[in-house]
């Protein structure tokens, strides 16, 4: 079994002028995750790989992150343990450079599986966690998006420009033990306080290494109606691979919410995985062995040396 590491920085279209940044973005985490992957744990590695994209302004997670209809940042973050099913999440949190790490410690340092709103703020005032300006995590682009898409009409912004993706990592490790770790900023001028399907444990991903692990992208809502990364495990349990499981997932999603479309990255406990999406692109990338895979479309598979860059 070959530890394996799968990053997605989100399914949609990707706008033209951020493509480039974004495949690099995907590559470098996959990279960082790897590397620890290497020495160490599946839940340390797909923190990592979730981290280096939250830093990352071409995503919407952490700093770059979309903003609400009132101008600001609200996060969502979860992590799980496939091992043990630990898991621990963060929602409509604010003024936290790596919403990632916190759901970790929730998960870590708690008896709860989610803290929400200003009650995360205060367990990470707690834990030591440095607050950041809001301003911090809103990047010029951002405001632009937030601004143009004031303007009455479904969301013309995503519709016009393309979308900005939430970040997500699965990997198993050389024992055996899978992991997930989803970031997002949500959905562009979603009302204060919402909470999509990255909080929300089988929603937003979901890892248990009797089946495997899967961290979703799309739209929240439609995610949470069909619990996207659950059912895909299930699909898994009763004998699918990582890519049937996805795509079975991936089109139940579709038939029975209206034609909505997303993205996933899976792995299960022997070293397969997938990166599947139903959007015209989807920027992933996937280390395993001495080859980094990525690709941007469907069926684009490319390949490159795991060797330093
Ligand atoms: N999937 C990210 C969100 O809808 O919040």
């Amino acid at each position: 079994m070959l530890p394996v590491l799968v990053v997605h920085g989100g399914a949609g279209t990707i706008p033209k002028d951020r493509v480039e940044m974004s495949c690099a973005g995907v590559r470098a985490a996959a990279r960082a995750g790897y590397a620890v992957l290497q020495r160490g744990r599946s839940m340390d590695a797909v923190v990592e790989a979730v981290t280096h994209m939250e830093n990352n302004p071409a995503f919407n997670a952490g700093c770059g992150s979309v903003l609400n209809v009132k101008g600001e940042v609200e996060m969502d973050a979860i992590v799980m343990d496939g091992k043990t099913l630990a898991s621990g999440a963060v929602s409509a949190v604010r003024n936290i450079a790596n919403p990632a790490q916190l759901a970790r410690l929730v998960m870590d340092k708690t008896s709860h599986l989610c803290l929400t709103a200003e009650g995360a703020n205060q367990f990470a005032r707690a834990m030591g966690v440095p607050e950041v300006p809001g301003e911090s995590l809103i990047t010029d682009y951002a405001r632009m998006r937030w601004q143009l898409n004031l303007a009455p009409g479904a969301n013309p912004v995503e519709c016009q420009m393309g979308k900005m993706g939430t970040v997500g990592a699965v990997a198993v490790d050389a024992d055996g033990n899978v992991a997930c770790a989803t970031s997002t900023g949500g959905i562009l001028n979603k009302m204060e306080g919402r909470v999509g399907d990255t909080a929300c444990i089988g929603c937003g991903g979901y890892a248990d290494n009797r089946a495997g692990a899967v961290s979703p992208t799309g739209h929240g809502e439609a995610i949470m109606k069909v619990t996207l990364a659950r059912l895909i495990l299930f699909h898994m349990e009763q004998g699918l691979s990582s890519a049937e499981g996805s795509d079975l997932g991936l089109a139940t999603m579709k038939e029975r919410v209206g034609g909505a479309l997303g993205g996933v990255v899976t792995v299960d406990p022997q070293g397969g995985w997938a990166a599947r999406f139903t959007t015209n692109q989807m920027v992933w990338a996937a280390a395993q062995g001495d080859t980094l895979h990525y690709g941007l479309r469907p069926d684009e598979v490319l390949t490159q040396s795991l060797a330093p860059e």
